[in-house]
């Protein structure tokens, strides 16, 4: 959702830098980018595109000065083209901003100022921030002064880092809704929407919080407040290190993650002692709501059966952009599990301040140090490192991974820890023989619609699957519960339509093929994923993806994923699509 960095170093050439940490930012939008430095000017390069065609078009890094800001764009106010790329500037060019976030009330602030002579340039919302803050700065006030009369009018969501030729030596930065952390180097200085962007220069961050500023020069950072208070800020050693946001010789980062699984569940296990010390802080509930977008919103799935079938208590699952109607259901029993990888979701985020003054509220999250963490009662971490596909994977196995054991430590079932230890290894094996995978991938890659079916534990697999196959082929996946097939569904099932149907060994096994007898009926393809010693499901499928036999009904939502997740990713590269970038999409959904 737009991605922005800002860095002021110690004598040397910034673009260069910015151009990196901007591309660690990619998964945030890449519908263009660009770079503004300052010195007797203010020099800008941007274009439509992605990181490499532009910079391989206008060479991004060949700006002068050793401070500046950057910018990548996932459109929200006008079409990707170079007029509304990033940066925009004021009517004299002296002034440049970047901003993640929406101006809701832009219409209303451009009609003012174009009426007092300003000139835009762009179909952009963010432009009348530079101009708001050319308007102050021409009454003589200083660019921080400006940047906060200018935020003052503004409604809506930012991030933003702002530059003026004015003042050479400075960076304004300032957030509400939208993430923004402060990197603190050896006499460098960092601002961008995420850490991994600035993980090669320093591990040493400060979390913003809404309605802070900051201030960067050469001397250093200052956080203030609204009111120009200056506010002590914790700096926080992150333990992230510059490789996880690397491909390491994989040729996607979505290849590179799905096999980090086994490593992501493993982490993940050791925070069993926090975990144990949240169960035992919670207390009393009635009753559990999970609020998730997207892929979390699986896992959430996944959690709701685990809650009702082993420990009977009463669960909803509500898609976070959903959930304002149900809000008033919560009450002081409810525990509100918020899943989020990001952290940063806007949607998310705000059902969370919704329900936290009226609920127990527990995030579980990927991103250190992000929003969700820093609203919520209680915390817990997925232990899976920084993704950056755009296709989230080894974050859903981690959170199901927290899942399980939260069940696992509130219901005392040992015994699912037990089957979790197994899980890593399990995976393992699977990753070993990906090469089946990719054979399938090869023989329906031309397919225009696909069907993943399940039942129970396996539904939420069955939904995910689709929802990695639509994201990142673009190809119609539909998720269903086996069982509601012949509610409708079924009268799409025609000769050759695939079907991948998710059947591990246990209480739906001999359901579930009777579902897959009556597609191959009407001539679907029946991919099976199952256990690979299940001779039934073999006889009855076109192709088998075998898993271990050892994995039951109940724990194989983790593993089942990951042939899915596989069998998508290669029919992405087969169709010469890049799976880290998909059309449309960002990582980070800081829009509702
Ligand atoms: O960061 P979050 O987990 O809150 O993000 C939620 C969704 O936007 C996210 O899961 C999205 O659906 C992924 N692209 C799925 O692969």
């Amino acid at each position: 959702m737009c991605g922005i960095v800002g860095c002021i170093l110690n004598n040397d050439k910034a673009a260069p830098v910015l151009l990196e940490c901007v591309k660690k930012l990619e998964y945030r939008g890449y519908d263009s980018v660009g770079i503004a430095t300052p010195d007797s000017e203010i020099h800008i390069k941007k274009d439509k595109g992605m990181i490499d065609e532009v910079d391989a078009k206008v060479g991004l890094s060949d700006l002068p000065g050793d401070m500046g800001i950057a910018h990548v764009r996932w459109a929200t106010h006008g079409i990707p083209t170079k007029t509304n790329s990033h940066p925009h500037t004021d009517c004299s060019g002296d002034i440049a901003v970047v901003h993640n976030g929406i101006i809701e009330n832009y219409k209303e602030l451009k009609d003012s100022l174009q009426s007092e002579g300003h000139i835009f340039k762009s179909d952009t919302d963010t432009e009348v921030i530079p101009h708001l803050i050319e308007k102050y700065m021409t009454t003589g006030l200083d660019l921080e002064e400006s940047v906060k009369e200018a935020l003052n009018l503004i409604h809506g969501s930012y991030a933003i880092a702002a530059i003026s030729r004015n003042e050479p030596g400075k960076i304004v930065g300032a957030r509400k809704e939208s993430p923004l952390i402060v990197g603190k180097g050896e006499n460098e200085y960092f601002l961008a929407s995420d850490a991994p962007a600035i993980l090669n220069h320093t591990n040493n961050i400060i979390y913003l919080e809404d309605g802070e500023m900051v201030i960067l020069n050469k001397s250093g950072v200052t956080v203030k407040n609204m009111l120009g208070e200056i506010i002590e800020k914790e700096v926080h050693v992150i333990t992230w290190t510059p490789d996880m946001a690397e491909k390491s010789g994989y040729d996607h980062f979505m290849i590179k993650e799905i096999h980090e699984q086994p490593e992501a569940v493993k982490n993940t296990l050791m925070e069993a002692e926090d975990i144990e010390e949240i169960v035992s802080q919670i207390g009393d509930v009635d009753k559990i709501c999970f609020v998730a977008c997207g892929t979390s919103y699986h896992a959430s799935l996944i959690g709701k059966y685990l809650f009702e079938s082993l420990i009977g208590l009463p669960t909803d699952v509500i898609l976070a952009s959903e959930f304002k109607y149900s809000a008033k259901a919560m009450d002081e029993k409810t525990l509100v599990i918020i899943i989020s990888q990001s952290g940063e979701t806007a949607d998310t985020l705000k059902a969370l301040r919704m329900v936290k003054e009226q609920s127990k509220t527990l995030a579980i999250v990927n991103v250190l140090g992000s929003t969700a963490t820093r609203e919520a009662e209680y915390v817990l971490y997925t232990r899976a490192g920084p993704e950056i596909g755009v296709a989230a994977t080894k974050t859903y196995v981690s959170q199901l991974t927290c899942i399980y054991m939260l069940v696992a430590y509130i219901s005392k079932r040992m015994d699912l820890i037990d089957e979790l230890q197994n899980v890593p290894q399990q995976m393992t094996s699977l990753l070993e023989n990906e090469g089946h995978i990719k054979k399938i991938a090869q023989k329906y890659k031309y397919a225009s619609d696909f069907f993943f079916i399940g039942r129970g534990f396996s539904y939420p697999t069955a939904l995910e699957g689709a929802l990695k196959l639509k994201e990142i082929t673009y190809i119609h996946g539909e998720g269903y519960a086996a069982g509601e097939l012949k509610h409708g569904p079924l009268a799409l099932i025609d000769d050759g339509v695939p079907v991948v149907a998710v059947v591990p060994p246990g209480e739906t096994h001999d359901k579930t093929l009777s579902n897959v007898e009556e597609v191959r009926a009407r001539g679907g393809h029946v991919i099976g994923v199952g256990s690979q010693e299940d001779g039934d499901l073999k006889s009855e499928v076109e192709d088998l993806i075998g898993l271990d036999p050892e994995i039951n009904e109940i724990i194989s939502p983790i593993t089942y994923i990951v042939p899915l997740q596989l069998l998508s990713y290669y029919i992405s590269v087969e169709k010469g699509i890049d799976p880290d970038k998909p059309k449309n999409l960002a990582k980070c959904v800081t829009v509702e």
